[in-house]
């Protein structure tokens, strides 16, 4: 009798096994540039970033009405931590199979047609012009090939006067050249202030503040960094879509009314 009870457990185990093997195909293995492969992979992104999509969230001053983009969404925990807080939320992923884990993770809102996860680049977002009102990119940017491609793209989707918030790579000392590194999830860049300045205006975002923070709260992963990078602090731009200049006829009516 014990045997048997000790066989059914062996096979039960055997079978939720398999069947969570099953469950998880086509979204175990992973590849491409930073991605942590799996859902651990994807649970130890989640929750190393917390911090950081905290700043990210306060940065953009989400709004109820807001419409936000999360560009490099992962398996969509940044999504998932702002969906209360937005009317609708949309990612983007290279990966097919973070893709697949943020569906999951969001699936109740997107049945309810208030998310969508697509898969795609970050160089060619699949939006009209304008249809967003936020945008965020986190621990993703610095392994874009076309980085201010990818500006030019989350300009593009955002609407006049929106924000956008990016974690553009670990901070460099003062002084540093930008400069190509090799860490965790292949080569990847990294640019000094100035350069971040140059690039987020030039892609034509206006109002572009930057600051620094560490970017998780775990001891050992900051200390990973700082080892790997040389600092545990990310760099986070966050700037404006500017509303259209009025055009000159009046602009001009306007100054003599206010003048008159
Ligand atoms: C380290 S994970 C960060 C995920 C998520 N943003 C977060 O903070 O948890 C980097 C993600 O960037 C995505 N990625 C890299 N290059 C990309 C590209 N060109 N377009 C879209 N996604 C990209 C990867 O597939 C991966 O999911």
């Amino acid at each position: 009798m014990r045997r048997m009870v000790v066989l059914a457990s062996a096979v039960a185990v055997v079978a939720s096994a398999a069947a969570w093997v099953r469950r998880s195909r086509g979204v175990v293995s992973t590849g491409g540039p930073g991605v942590m492969p799996g859902r651990i992979g994807s649970w130890i992104n989640g929750y190393m970033d917390r911090p950081l999509h905290a700043a990210v969230a306060r940065l953009l001053a989400l709004q109820p009405d807001d419409d936000l983009l999360d560009v490099a969404c992962g398996a969509g925990y940044f999504l998932t931590e702002t969906a209360s807080q937005v009317g609708h939320v949309t990612g983007i992923d290279l990966s097919g199979p973070k893709v697949e884990l943020a569906r999951r993770r969001l699936g109740a809102r997107i049945a309810a047609g208030t998310a969508e996860v697509v898969e795609g680049d970050a160089g060619s977002l699949p939006w009209a012009d304008g249809r967003f009102t936020a945008v965020a990119c986190m621990d993703a940017f610095p392994f874009f090939p076309d980085p201010e491609g990818a500006l030019a793209e989350m300009r593009r989707v955002l609407r006049p006067g929106g924000r956008a918030v990016i974690d553009v790579n670990p901070r460099i000392p003062e002084g540093t050249e930008s400069h190509a590194l090799r860490g965790v999830g292949g080569r990847f860049m990294a640019w000094n202030d100035a350069d971040v300045r140059r690039m987020v205006e030039a892609a034509g975002f206006a109002e572009v503040e930057i600051s620094h923070l560490r970017g998780s709260d775990n001891g050992l992963f900051n200390a990973m960094s700082r080892r790997s990078f040389g600092t545990d602090e990310e760099t986070i731009v966050a700037a404006v879509k500017p509303l259209p200049s009025p055009p000159a006829d009046a602009a001009r009516a306007e100054e003599a009314g206010a003048v008159g």
